[in-house]
Parts: C-alpha cells; structure tokens; sequence
C-alpha cells in the first residue's frame, strides 16, 4: 500500500468520523434532558411530553429553545420531582436558566454545571441537595442568581464564588455550611442580596462584604450562624445589615 493511498484512506475516514459525530450532536441536548428524565422520579408525570423520539426537545413542555434550537431554559420549579441532578446537564451549552427550585432533588450539585458558561440563573433552592457547592461555579462569570438555599449543604462557601462578577442575588442561607466567610465576596460590586443566615458559619464579617453597601447591596443577611459579631461601622445603610450581635467599633 503507497502511503498517498494510506493517506486518502484515513482521510476518507476521518472525514467520516466528523460527519458521525456532527450526526451524533444533533440530537445531543435531547439525549441529555431524556437521560436526566429518566433518572428522576415523576409522580405527576410534568415530563410527559419529554419524548426521546421527536428531532429536538424543543416542544417538550418545560424547556425553551433559541431559534437555533438549542436549550436555554429548564423550568421544572415545584414539579414534585425527586432524584439526582447528573452531570451531563453540562452539555446544555447555551443553557441561560436552569430553574429547578422546590422540588425534593437528592445527592450534590454536579462539578461539572461550572462549564455552562452561559447561565444567567441557577435556582436549586428548597430541595434536598447535599454536599459542598463546587467551586466550578466560580467560573460562570454570566451568572446573575444563584440561589442554593433550602438545601443541606455544607463545607465552605467556595471563595472562588468572588469571580463571579455579574452576580446580583447570592443566596445560601439554611444550609450547614461552615468556615470563614471568604472576603472575596467583596469583589462582586453588582451584588444586590446577600443572604447567607442560617448556616454554621464562623469568624466575622469582612470589611470588604460590607464596603459592598457603598455599592447595589440592599440587603446583608448574615443571622444565626456562629459570627462573632465584631464588625465596624460603614455608613449610614449599615443598618440593612443583619447580624445576631451587631457591634461596631470605631
Ligand atoms: C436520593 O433519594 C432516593 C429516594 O429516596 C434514594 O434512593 C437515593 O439513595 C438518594 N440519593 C442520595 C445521593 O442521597
């Protein structure tokens, strides 16, 4: 065999390759929404319509497409579904709203949702979910909400979530989470609520976190954890803050 027909030989195959694999990502974001149905229970059957057998799942209740029909809402808030949220969610590449609040999800928040570099939204308050919250999630520097509470979720608050610089509701509270609040919170200038009561967090408040009141921050919640409540003085919408014992020194 000469090596110019070896070579027209692989390429002919490597072209195929591609044209499988083009093939095999149309129907991608369907196979992954179908995957998760399946790993979900549903007792009142809102996922009916999530037909594996249709082109896309664009016309599946629930989802919205772009007129690309590609994915870019999950709206599945109180559906009265249970189970795990699996990792392959991440292939959801233009995802903007994943609104799966309300619901009795179990297991933790995959690592992998830090690659939906698109979202504007992650809503998994008011479920089940366990473990830490990934510091991936630093990296989706879209993100406008996210809102984790209700949840049992513990370890630190990833100091990573700092990059987060078009963040506007940051909401953690009751969970179990513990350790230091990280100061890098105080980079996310476009923060407007910050509620992290109801956790086991320990240390003091950083001065950066309440510089953000010069800022949009309309609302500091930081009650019931283990602060030990020594915070100085900053301006006069210092008393949006609420802490358990607010003191201020000077
Ligand atoms: C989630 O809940 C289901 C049903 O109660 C249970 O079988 C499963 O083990 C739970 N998974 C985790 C990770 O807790």
């Amino acid at each position: 065999m000469s090596t110019q027909f070896a070579e027209a030989i692989s390429a002919i195959f490597l072209t195929g390759l591609l044209a499988l694999a083009t093939l095999v990502s149309c129907n991608t974001e369907g196979d992954i929404l179908y995957k998760q149905k399946v790993a979900w229970k549903d007792p009142e059957n809102v996922l009916q319509s999530w037909d594996p057998k249709l082109n896309n799942p664009c016309t599946w209740m629930h989802i919205t497409c772009n007129n690309d029909n590609s994915v870019i809402r999950v709206d599945l808030g109180d559906a009265h579904i249970s189970g795990p949220l699996i990792p392959q969610l991440a292939g959801l590449n233009n995802l903007q709203y994943l609104e799966l609040y309300g619901n009795y999800l179990n297991g933790s928040i995959p690592i992998a949702l830090g690659k939906l570099k698109h979202l504007v939204s992650l809503d998994l308050y008011d479920n089940l979910l366990t473990g830490w919250i990934p510091s991936s999630l630093g990296a989706i520097s879209s993100l406008r909400y996210l809102r984790l509470s209700g949840n049992n979720l513990k370890g630190p608050i990833p100091p990573l979530l700092g990059n987060l610089e078009s963040l506007e509701n940051l909401e953690l509270q009751n969970n179990a989470l513990g350790g230091y609040i990280p100061a890098s919170l105080g980079n996310i200038k476009t923060l407007i609520y910050l509620r992290l009561n109801g956790n086991m967090l320990t240390g003091s408040l950083p001065l950066e976190i309440l510089s953000l009141l010069d800022n949009n921050l309309v609302e500091l919640n930081v009650a019931n954890n283990n602060l030990d409540g020594t915070t100085r003085k900053s301006g006069t919408r210092v008393t949006t803050i609420i802490q358990d014992m607010l003191k201020t020194t000077s």
